[in-house]
């Protein structure tokens, strides 16, 4: 998959690219990840990239002109927009998920601009972007950030990234629920013990209890997504037992 990321702060991405899975994953040529600033793209003496706001009001607005350049000078001339993602960072965007980042793991090619400032001009939402993204309900101050939570949950999801297919399989909202707790060694730490059935080797009653406790710690944590997580009727009896109400009634 190659990535673009057009930025104000390039450096913000110098580390993020050169270590853990990222580093490895570029080097076996998996992900390509190209860090385009945006400022290159202007052409007058000061390379401005931003203005009042139309109308007056607080902060600054992104100009559209360098942003479109940048866009259209790093696609190939078959390629428009309808074919390439062009993901625009903002808290306007669509709440991102693993269901997103399993959406975006599909595509050969993604672009990713990065929004600043009191936000970007409508014409580059409008013109431009082909998904807007926020990745929750608070206001950073630039989409960098958010950039990079999007790439690091997608990029994992690129079969030969992680170094077992298994670990995705298992994470956390995988199957639309919490993942369940996991030891190493040593066994007893500080009186604390790794639960018996971890030891047992019986993996029949391993995956049970592991299910069993996704599923408690999704209802304690985070109720709101058991209603469409995919649960058999002893686990809705077990959870309704410890926690009354959480199931709407339809
Ligand atoms: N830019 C500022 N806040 C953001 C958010 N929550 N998600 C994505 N981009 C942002």
């Amino acid at each position: 998959m190659r990535i673009d990321i057009l930025t104000l702060f390039p450096k913000m991405f110098t580390d993020f690219s050169s270590t853990g899975i990222f580093q490895r994953a570029i080097e076996n040529k998996l992900v390509e990840l190209n860090i385009y600033n945006i400022r290159d793209y202007t052409h007058d003496k000061h390379h401005i990239v931003d203005d009042y706001p139309y109308g007056g009001g607080a902060g600054m607005v992104m100009k559209p002109e360098p942003i479109f350049e940048a866009v259209e000078s790093i696609m190939q001339p078959e390629e428009n927009s309808k074919k390439v993602p062009v993901i625009l960072t903002t808290p306007r965007g669509r709440l991102f998920s693993q269901e997103i980042a399993k959406e975006l793991a599909q595509n050969e090619r993604l672009i990713i601009i990065c929004g600043h400032y009191e936000g970007v001009d409508e014409r580059i939402h409008r013109n431009l972007a082909t998904d807007e993204i926020s990745i929750g309900d608070y206001v950073l101050s630039g989409g960098e950030p958010a950039a990079m939570v999007i790439v690091d949950a997608v990029t994992r999801l690129i079969p030969g990234v992680l170094g077992s297919e298994e670990s995705a399989k298992d994470d956390s909202h995988s199957a639309g629920l919490l993942e369940y707790p996991q030891y190493t060694r040593p066994a007893v730490f500080r009186d604390w013990e790794v639960p018996e059935i971890l030891l047992s080797g019986n993996h029949g009653e391993i995956a049970k209890w592991r299910r069993e406790q996704s599923v408690l710690r999704t209802a304690e944590r985070r109720p709101e997504l058991l209603n469409r997580a995919d649960l058999n009727k002893k686990e809705i009896e077990m959870v309704k037992e410890k926690y009354e109400n959480l199931f709407k009634e339809e």
